[in-house]
């Protein structure tokens, strides 16, 4: 079975592009399942159906979706020369998804090509983990609008060329989800879909091996299901049952779901948890390397039937374990003019999770050691890849994917996290910021903080002091954090609201929520009034708004000189421990973490500079003011 002709005769309509790109992607195919699921019982039928399903869908694939393939595949980077990536909850940003198309004057103003909206699948009855337990991979949630909807979105979006990232959650389903029913009601082969352990020793044995992402409140890895006499693996929430890969149909069940998505229209897709996909006993179920051949696999059948679409790896974990999945081995990095070898690619795009905790530990400690212990473990990207970086988002602020750079940094027990989790708490007297610690009952382990972004550099705080020296310091640091993030990703993501400075979530609107999830400090709801007040420079609004304003126009400036997926430490000036000194392409980041000015001591003074702020020719600064943040453009420098 090498060509799709013998294995999907009726459909010998394909168009030769399709064609070709069976040739070549479906011996990958192929070998990935062949190395996950080839003692399976009939392998050999399960793959023939699943092909020929793969060759209905390419068949379907609308022809502006198979224009735009063609467009997108003359240009590997398109998605890494969007501008700004945008990501928000549609019921929080704008009501529901109708509602979402009103926002878009809003995006394009602030140049944004990458909307992401947090799941709007129907999900299992709440709680449900902000949507992340999905009942139907077919269905809008009702609660956000409708399928039509959703299709009357999208083609505003692409009229507005900005492309939709949907949350793909594959990863686990909902207990409310037709699968999980069906196992409820004893159906075999829906069993099959979960993984089951049968008695506590069982459990124990295999909690010896795993962590928890959520202590407080949802410990252990399994939960009871007395209708199925049984524990399902629940690596979150009890009501979120992991999917059980070893099974093909699984597999096949979500490629295709993925498939029927993306010919509706969905430019890309958030793989949430992908680290978690396959399990072993006696290895703490993440990364393993059965994971890469699933997102390989993944990949290949993407490449055959919608070749224009983007995977994006959620992967909140050291950087050191990221390479595999841009299909890098691990530790290895790419001449960023190398094309990426055909047998191996993955992922488009990644969150870089470890920069964004460091710019906070950097802050806390006015020390630029963590990101600079990060961005030397960070590999430089082939073509086609790209780093997502951001400052907030809808999670916490995992402190744990540091551990590595303790180690590097001489300090085991991580104290230092430890420390800049305490500095975010609102509880810490010495303190700017008005945080929140999440699932941090193991003081050993410090595990998260939660606050959107204003309020962790305490810009509401000082601006109720009513002290301008204050309000001045944390406008600043409201700044840097942004344009740390906007200089080294090549596709930055902008939290919604921390564009404008919104504050965390009242305590009172929390308590309405119910549920006990720290998270919801941060997932607030878009404030027509705030939003105005963006105009009113008098406002913490209206600041913040013109911070970012400045700094997003910039970069749309900048991005033509910004090399792909490569971001390195700028040797030209000496190190300090202040200063974290970028390097991408021709321009260089300056970046101060210290509420002191520092000194820049250049090794050699550059000749020409231009500050991408004013786009005016600027003398080599010798200096930055407190947690200042530069932008120059070094002519002649590569
Ligand atoms: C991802 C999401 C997070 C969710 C988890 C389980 O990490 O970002 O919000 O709780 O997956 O689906």
């Amino acid at each position: 079975m090498n060509s799709p002709a013998t294995v999907a005769s009726p459909l010998s309509k394909l168009p030769s592009s399709v064609e070709d790109r069976f040739e070549t992607w479906l011996p990958v195919l192929k070998d990935r399942l062949q190395d996950l699921y080839g003692n399976s019982a009939h392998y050999d039928t399960w793959l023939q159906a699943f092909v020929k399903s793969i060759c209905i869908e390419a068949f379907n694939r609308p022809p502006h979706l198979r224009q735009q393939d063609q467009e997108r595949a003359t240009n590997p980077n398109w998605h890494l020369e969007l501008g700004l990536a945008y990501v928000a909850y549609a019921d929080h940003f704008a009501g529901g998804l109708r509602g979402v198309i009103d926002r878009i004057p809003h995006l394009k103003d602030m140049g944004v090509g990458y909307l992401h909206l947090l799941p709007f699948l129907k999900a299992g009855p709440p709680p449900n983990d902000g949507g992340f337990a999905v009942a139907s991979f077919e269905d809008v949630d009702p609660r956000l609008g409708s399928n039509e909807d959703l299709a009357a979105l999208l083609a505003a979006l692409r009229a507005a060329g900005i492309s939709l990232c949907c949350d793909f959650v594959l990863n686990h389903v909902s207990d409310h989800h037709p699968w999980a029913l069906a196992a409820k009601r004893g159906n075999e082969s829906a069993r099959r879909r979960f993984h089951w352990l049968a008695t506590p020793s069982e459990v124990a044995e295999h909690e010896r091996h795993l962590k928890q992402i959520f202590p407080e409140t949802a410990p252990g890895n399994f939960t009871w299901v007395p209708e199925c006499q049984a524990y399902a693996w629940t690596t979150f929430y009890p009501f979120q049952w992991d999917l059980n890969y070893a099974e093909p149909e699984v597999f096949s069940d979500i490629a295709l779901a993925l498939l029927r998505l993306a010919n509706r229209g969905i430019d890309a897709f958030r793989l949430d948890s992908t680290a978690f996909l396959w399990k072993r006993l006696g290895t703490p179920c993440s990364n393993l390397p059965q994971v890469h051949s699933i997102l390989q696999a993944l990949r290949a059948v993407v490449e055959i039937a919608a070749p224009g679409v983007l995977l994006k790896a959620e992967v909140i974990m050291p950087t050191r374990d990221l390479p595999p999945y841009f299909g890098l081995a691990s530790g290895e990095t790419m001449p960023s003019t190398a094309q990426p070898s055909i047998h191996q690619p993955e992922c488009h795009l990644a969150y870089h999770a470890s920069l964004m905790a460091a710019s906070w530990a950097a802050l806390a400690e006015e020390d630029a050691a963590f990101p600079k212990a990060v961005l030397r473990a960070t590999p430089t990207l082939p073509t086609g890849a790209g780093w997502l970086t951001y400052v907030r988002c809808h999670d916490d602020i995992g402190w744990g994917v540091l551990r590595p750079e303790c180690l590097d940094l001489n300090d085991p027990d991580a104290l230092r996290l430890k420390a800049a989790s305490s500095f975010f708490s609102s509880s810490n007297p010495e303190s700017y910021a008005e945080g929140s610690p999440f699932q941090s009952s193991d003081p050993a382990n410090p595990h998260g903080t939660n606050g959107m972004l204003a309020s962790l550099v305490g810009l509401h705080k000082a601006h109720q002091s009513g002290s301008p020296e204050q309000l001045e310091l944390a406008l600043l640091r409201y700044g840097l954090m942004h344009a740390l993030a906007l200089f080294v990703g090549d596709l930055p993501l902008v939290y919604m609201g921390d564009e404008f400075g919104q504050a965390n979530l009242s305590p009172e609107a929390i308590k309405l929520r119910g549920g006990d999830d720290g998270r919801e400090l941060h997932r607030v709801v878009w404030s027509d009034s705030i939003y105005q007040d963006r105009l009113n420079a008098g406002t913490v609004s209206g600041m913040a708004w013109g911070v970012f304003k400045r700094l997003s126009q910039a970069r749309s400036r900048m991005a033509a000189t910004l090399s792909h997926g490569s971001c390195s430490i700028y040797a030209g000036i000496s190190d300090s421990q202040h200063l974290l000194c970028l390097q991408r392409g021709s321009s260089v980041g300056l970046f101060n973490f210290s509420s002191q000015h520092q000194i820049l001591d250049w090794r050699q003074q550059p000749k020409e500079l231009t500050d991408w702020m004013t786009l005016k020719g600027v003398a080599p600064p010798q200096g930055l003011g407190p947690y200042e943040a530069r932008w120059l453009h070094i002519k002649g420098m590569e």
